[in-house]
C-alpha cells in the first residue's frame, strides 16, 4: 500500500463516499448531503491508497472541549490492515484536550474499545427515525 492522508475535502469523490456508506449501512444520503456534513465539520481525514479513496471519517468539534466523531469506514478489502486505527487516531489526535463521543454501530465497539472508548450509561439520542434506529440495535 502507498498511504496519503488528506484532511480537506477538495477534490473528493461524494458519489463514492456516498456508495461506501451506503454499503456498510451507515448511511443513505445524496453525495450532495456528504459533502455539505463533511465541509460542515471540523475535522475530516481521507486515506488513499496511491489514488485510490479506501477510508475516511470526520468530527464535529468545538475545537477546545467537546468532539463526537461520526462516519468513520473503511472500504471492505482493505479492513484489517490497519486504516481505520490511523483514521481514529488522527480524528482523536486533532483535539487532544476533547472529550469526545460517538455511537458505534452495532459490531463495532470492540473496534472503539482498542482506543479506550468506554460504553456511556447515560447516552440519550433524539433520532430522526427512531423505530429504525431501535430496530438496527442501537436504543432500547
Ligand atoms: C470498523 C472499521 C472502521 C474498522 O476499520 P479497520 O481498518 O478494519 O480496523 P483496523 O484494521 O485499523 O483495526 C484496528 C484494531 O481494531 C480491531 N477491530 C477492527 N474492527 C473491529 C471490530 N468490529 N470489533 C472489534 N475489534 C475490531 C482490529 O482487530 C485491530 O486490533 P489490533 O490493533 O489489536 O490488531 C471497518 O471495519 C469498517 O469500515 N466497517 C464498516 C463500517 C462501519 O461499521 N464503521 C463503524 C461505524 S461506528
Amino acid at each position: 500500500m502507498n498511504l496519503r492522508l488528506q484532511t480537506d475535502t477538495a477534490g473528493i469523490s461524494w458519489e463514492f463516499v456516498a456508495s461506501i456508506l451506503r454499503e456498510a449501512g451507515m448511511a443513505n444520503f445524496s453525495p450532495e448531503c456528504h459533502k455539505q456534513a463533511f465541509e460542515n465539520s471540523q475535522t475530516v481525514i481521507f486515506v488513499f491508497d496511491c489514488e485510490k479513496l479506501i477510508g475516511f471519517g470526520r468530527a464535529l468539534s468545538d475545537g477546545t472541549y467537546q468532539s463526537a466523531i461520526y462516519d468513520v469506514a473503511v472500504l471492505p478489502e482493505y479492513q484489517g490492515k490497519g486504516i481505520g486505527k490511523i483514521i481514529v487516531d488522527k480524528i482523536v489526535g486533532s483535539c487532544p484536550d476533547c472529550n469526545i463521543i460517538l455511537y458505534a454501530s452495532p459490531g463495532n465497539e470492540g473496534f472503539y474499545e482498542k482506543f479506550n472508548f468506554r460504553r456511556m450509561k447515560t447516552g440519550m439520542a433524539l433520532f430522526t427515525d427512531p423505530g429504525k434506529m431501535k430496530n438496527r440495535g442501537f436504543t432500547e
